[in-house]
């Protein structure tokens, strides 16, 4: 596992974007997860830049969501495919077909989440995972206490989650959705490679315990340490707690 400390936070944009082009310019079809959250908004921001310049050339990659909510149509403004769309599939020019949904609206997400597995199979897999770290150390929407080896499904979102995520929208945790799609964690820990992202004082306690106290379910973050190919990036207010970790600048 690496754990690179950024400068500050378009220092740790910039970096996290130079992963995802590298990927793009040794596998131009490689099969890539992204992360919604605020997080990896200034990743996306640099990519962008690089394809209008282009440096880099995302539109062949494909792409699998890793969470989004349930009952919630792709055009909502609350739906996370519309999100990732916005942030950097149509800025950087990758084609609709090239990003597989989550089955957000699906009658039978029993069988619907089963057919979006069995279509990150037959991608090859994960070739890279992104991802934020939630307050309570969630990874996409598997809450504490989801099992290491779940598959992708429908979750209930823990009352931490919708206070945190009501602040995408300047609304109360009640406009909120109260169900999620989330690859599972055994999808997520799948992957080939791993990198996940951390900005600012208020992920500093859970980035800490993720990375220097026990791997448990309990904090869903810490099972990355189980990886091969892990790199986290953080900020300096996000690695403020880290004491044992050792760390590149
Ligand atoms: C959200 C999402 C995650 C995201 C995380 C961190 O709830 N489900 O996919 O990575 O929480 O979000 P942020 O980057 O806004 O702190």
């Amino acid at each position: 596992m690496d754990v690179v400390i950024a400068s500050d936070y378009e220092d740790l944009s910039r970096r996290a974007a130079g992963v995802l082009a590298d990927l793009a310019l040794a596998r131009p079809d490689a099969v890539v997860s992204l992360a919604t959250g605020e997080t990896p908004l200034g990743m996306y921001r640099v990519l962008i830049g690089w394809v209008e310049s282009r440096r880099v050339d995302l539109s062949r990659l494909r792409f699998f969501m890793l969470d989004d909510y349930y009952g919630v149509a792709q055009d909502d403004r609350r739906s996370f495919y519309r999100w990732l769309q916005q942030a950097i599939f149509e800025p950087a020019g990758v084609p609709r077909h090239h990003v597989y949904p989550l089955p957000t609206t699906d009658a039978d997400p029993v069988a619907a989440c089963a057919a979006y597995e069995e279509a990150i199979a037959a991608a090859g897999g994960i070739d890279l995972q992104l991802l934020g770290i939630g307050a309570n150390g969630h990874l996409g929407f598997n809450e504490p206490g989801s099992p290491a080896a779940s598959p992708t499904r429908l979750v209930d979102l823990t009352e931490t989650t919708l206070e945190s995520n009501a602040r995408y929208w300047g609304t109360g945790p009640e406009d909120v959705p109260r169900q999620a799609i989330t690859m599972g964690l055994g999808t997520i820990l799948r992957a080939r490679r791993h990198l996940l992202l951390a900005s600012g004082a208020a992920k500093a306690e859970i980035l800490a315990r993720a990375l220097e106290e026990q791997i448990t379910e309990e904090a869903p973050a810490s099972l990355l340490r189980q990886c091969a190919a892990v790199t986290i990036i953080a900020d300096r207010a996000a690695a403020s707690r880290l004491r044992r970790t050792a760390v590149v600048e």
